[in-house]
């Protein structure tokens, strides 16, 4: 029997028009634009601005635009995955939301978080649906408003995250193209050091945690920084190793957008050209789980049938992996 596999055949993507750059941040917080575009890549960021627009708002649009560029009928859908960090509400599903939204009336959601690396794992559990057998269109969407958990007097934070969302349609082929391999890892000591700790369930929210601020988004930059580099660039080293592959053999590094330099990083150590990196953390900053799927739809038009891919992450939990691909189709 052929071996199905699951090829990405469509991707689609949404930012807001809001623009937050590192000038305005000058106003805001004691930063300046050569500190950030230095230490992080970073130009400017979208923010999601407008009462009662969450996560879904950024998810249904990028979704729309899939479905409207692919041509395809939403009732065709069977699962919607909503990776993200930032889901609308606490004990409902963004996704089934998103999947109403959108038509896909016979498609069950579930969300899936893991920080930052949330939409790497998505692809894994996208891929697994598709290779059983069992369903035939997967649409993966990773999708964050981080502004909504950033405090905007905190330098150490609020000159990094971003919103926005992208989406990324599985389905089966028998090509031998699509996902390839995936070494995905995690450890919870790192929680100390990249966290929300108000707002679940171990500390529920209350007007002293908010006045203390407990309910945004603590991370110690530096700790972080160093285990991403090490992790990021370890697992992308791995995943060539152990598929026999070297650098002239990659066309792409995709690459979680948390920090230009941690992607340097990691495209050093597998030795990548700079020209093999995809790029665009200097317009969005770092929208967590929208990262990959928004570098997708970015360099959309630049990938050709066959192009091998890797794609890294790393990000809160401690979370993180990476996944070489196989691209499936011209644009
Ligand atoms: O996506 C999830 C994973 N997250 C990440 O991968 C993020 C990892 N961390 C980072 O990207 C970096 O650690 C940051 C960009 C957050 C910070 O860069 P850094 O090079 O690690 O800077 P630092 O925190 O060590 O700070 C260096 C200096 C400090 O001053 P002193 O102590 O040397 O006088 C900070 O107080 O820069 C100062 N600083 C700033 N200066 C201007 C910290 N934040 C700022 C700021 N503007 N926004």
């Amino acid at each position: 029997m052929t071996k199905i596999t699951a090829v990405i055949t469509a991707v689609g993507k949404y930012v807001p028009e809001d623009i937050l750059t590192n000038k305005m941040l000058e106003e805001m917080v004691e930063t300046n634009d050569e500190w950030i575009t230095a230490r992080t890549g970073i130009k400017e960021r979208r923010i999601l601005k407008g009462e009662g627009l969450g996560t879904s708002f950024m998810a249904i649009k990028a979704a729309q635009e899939l479905i409207e560029k692919r041509n395809l009928d939403p009732k065709e859908i069977e699962l919607v995955l909503v990776a993200t960090a930032t889901p609308d509400m606490q004990a409902a599903a963004t996704a089934a939301y998103v999947a109403s939204e959108i038509g896909a009336v016979n498609a069950f959601g579930f969300d899936l978080e893991a920080a930052c690396s949330s939409f790497l794992y998505g692809m894994s559990v996208a891929a697994r649906y598709i290779e059983s057998g069992k369903y035939k269109k997967v649409l993966l969407i990773g999708a964050d408003k981080c502004s909504s958990m950033i405090d905007y007097t905190d330098r150490a934070t609020c000159i990094i995250f971003g919103d926005g969302a992208g989406a990324v349609l599985f389905e089966p082929s028998t090509e031998g193209l699509g996902l390839q391999d995936e070494y995905l890892r995690s450890d919870g000591a790192g929680r100390e050091f990249l966290r929300a700790k108000v707002g679940g369930s171990c500390y529920p929210v209350t007007p002293e945690a908010v006045k203390n601020k407990e309910h945004f988004v603590y991370q110690e930059g530096k700790t972080v920084f160093k285990n991403a580099v090490f992790n990021m660039a370890d697992v992308a080293e791995k995943m060539l190793e152990r598929n026999n592959l070297t650098k002239e053999d990659i066309q792409w590094l995709a690459a979680h957008q948390a920090n230009k330099r941690i992607i340097e990083a990691t495209a050093n150590r597998i030795k990548l050209d700079s020209s093999k990196v995809m790029m665009n953390i200097q317009k969005y900053g770092n929208t967590t789980s929208a990262t990959l799927p928004l570098l997708l739809a970015d360099y959309e038009k630049q990938l050709k049938k066959g192009d091998k891919i890797i794609f890294a992450a790393f990000g809160g939990g401690f979370t993180w992996g990476s996944i070489y691909l196989k691209w499936a189709y011209n644009s």
